[in-house]
């Protein structure tokens, strides 16, 4: 079970061992406290470089994220994207939120990353008005994995996912995410690879799905 207080541990751990501005240094700080104090549900290391190979080659001007929780993949995101590159992170607990706040200001990453606090399906029908985004250009999606299917079909049916939006699902072996697996790869709308890799700082093996939005 998942322990609320573990991202306050870990923001401590990281103000105290990490280097202020030093992006691939709080992600290494993070990546040891969790294989050697506690472990955590980011996407860790291994799933990590995954994310960072689908991030490669398509400079994204607006990213989105659903699921922050403390920010480790939100830092690997922005710290990829270009000078114009934007990335939008939604997460529904306001306390995780605060701790991915203070992680990101010590990354010196405020201006490329914009925390929303919110659910998801609150959310994406407000990313016009509130947020001034039309369309996505890439999209991680690792938050419940219930909501993995609605949230798709909402970004879809309003229209945000382009020709060439790139979508990387994470923890696509979980039973509860299976409907947007099976949704991804019967509809011709998407181009889809998958990926397997250990879970985060465990040794069970674990899925993403990787996405090319066709229209
Ligand atoms: C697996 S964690 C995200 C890990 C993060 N992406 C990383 O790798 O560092 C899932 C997060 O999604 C949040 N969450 C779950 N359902 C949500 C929803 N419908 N809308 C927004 N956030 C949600 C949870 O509070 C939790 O912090």
């Amino acid at each position: 079970m998942i322990d609320p207080n573990f991202p306050q541990r870990l923001l401590k751990h990281v103000l105290e061992n990490a280097n202020r501005g030093d992006v691939d240094n709080i992600i290494n700080v993070m990546d040891n406290y969790c294989y050697t104090v506690e472990r955590c549900i980011a996407v860790g290391d291994k799933k990590g470089k995954i994310l960072d190979s689908c991030l490669m080659g398509t400079d994204p001007k607006i990213a989105l994220e659903l699921g922050t929780y403390f920010g480790y993949s939100a830092l690997r995101i922005a710290r990829l994207l270009g000078e114009d590159g934007t990335l939008y992170t939604v997460e529904a607990n306001s306390a995780y939120a605060d701790v991915a706040r203070k992680i990101i200001k010590f990354a010196n990453l405020e201006d490329k990353i914009r925390i929303i606090v919110g659910q998801s399906s609150d959310v994406i029908p407000e990313l016009t008005k509130k947020f001034q985004i039309f369309h996505l250009d890439f999209l991680f999606i690792d938050h419940w994995k219930s909501c993995y299917k609605p949230d798709i079909f909402m970004l879809e049916e309003l229209g945000f996912l382009k020709d060439g939006t790139v979508i990387l699902a994470d923890n696509t072996f979980d039973d509860e995410c299976q409907d947007y697996v099976e949704y991804v790869r019967q509809s011709p709308k998407y181009q889809c690879t998958a990926f397997q890799e250990k879970d985060f700082y465990t040794n069970n093996d674990d899925g993403m799905e990787k996405s090319v939005f066709k229209i």
